[in-house]
């Protein structure tokens, strides 16, 4: 079951060092007597960020990823980032298959396979992104693609490497400074799919891994998409890049997400 909150934002391609740092001191600050019991708080900030933003949090507060990761340890691939080289920083968490890495960056399922197979071999927590485009969404294939982005990002691997996984559900049409956000309804619909799928791959572990939301979550969205069942979480972009907004969104969802699996 899952028994905690799971909320985090992921930066993009914005915040320097220097914003980061001060992004991270003034987040851990303001969520310092939330009891980490009830919630996985996690930022992931750009590559050159993480050096630094480990140095703040290295009291575990606040879990850290990397965007992106390549699954090889070492080798002839200019311009990637290896599992070694972030292991050595110390981060928790590797993003996997946002949708601008899916849609701009050509990332394929074989080969986020690849890396989350890499990400759980070095003992990170994947977090697999899939999402339906517009496109596959009007054609009603939503499911079918959700469950293809399952079954190939997640192949062989073993149920109990399952448990360490992380899965987010953004819809491409839903994403960014042109997204529509999802209803919650329909979001968590999908949500219900891929739980379903995740149980078939790995039956009982599948009910343990969490499914978050992402897609222009926002203050005015955030309370009515943690209140539905198969919501275990939220991905927050642009809503989350001001530490005081995420903090209250982290507050106005926290009571309810507690209420709903009866925590509190
Ligand atoms: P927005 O919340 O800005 O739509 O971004 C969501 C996202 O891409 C999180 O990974």
């Amino acid at each position: 079951m899952i028994s905690k909150l799971y909320i985090g934002t992921n930066t993009k391609m914005y915040k320097t060092i220097a914003d980061t740092v001060s992004y991270l001191e003034e987040l851990k600050k303001l969520t310092a007597d939330i009891d980490r019991n009830l919630i996985e708080l996690f930022v992931i900030p750009s590559f050159t960020s993480l050096s630094r933003a480990k140095e703040l949090v290295s009291d575990g507060s606040i879990k850290l990823g990397a965007q992106n990761m390549c699954w090889e340890d070492q080798g002839q691939f200019t311009g990637e980032i290896s599992p070694v080289m972030l292991k050595e920083i110390g981060i928790d968490i590797i993003e996997l298959g946002h949708s601008e890495r899916r849609h701009i960056f050509g990332e394929t399922d074989e080969q986020l396979n690849k890396k989350v197979i890499a990400a759980l071999k070095h003992g990170f927590t994947p977090l697999l992104c899939i999402g339906e485009t517009l496109e596959q969404k009007q054609l009603r294939i939503s499911d079918e693609c959700l469950s293809i982005q399952l079954k190939a990002g997640l192949n062989g691997i073993s149920e109990s490497d399952a448990r360490k996984i992380w899965v987010a559900y953004e819809p491409v049409w839903a994403i960014g400074v042109n997204g529509i956000p999802a209803s919650p309804e329909y979001a968590d619909e999908k949500q219900g799919v891929i739980k379903k799928v995740l149980y078939d791959l790995f039956g009982e572990t599948g009910s343990d891994i969490p499914v978050l939301y992402g897609g222009s979550v926002n203050p005015g969205n955030a309370c009515e998409l943690i209140k539905q069942p198969n919501i275990d979480g939220l991905f927050i972009g642009r809503s989350a890049w001001d530490a005081g907004n995420f903090n209250s969104i982290i507050r106005d969802v926290l009571p309810l997400f507690l209420s709903k699996k009866n925590l509190n």
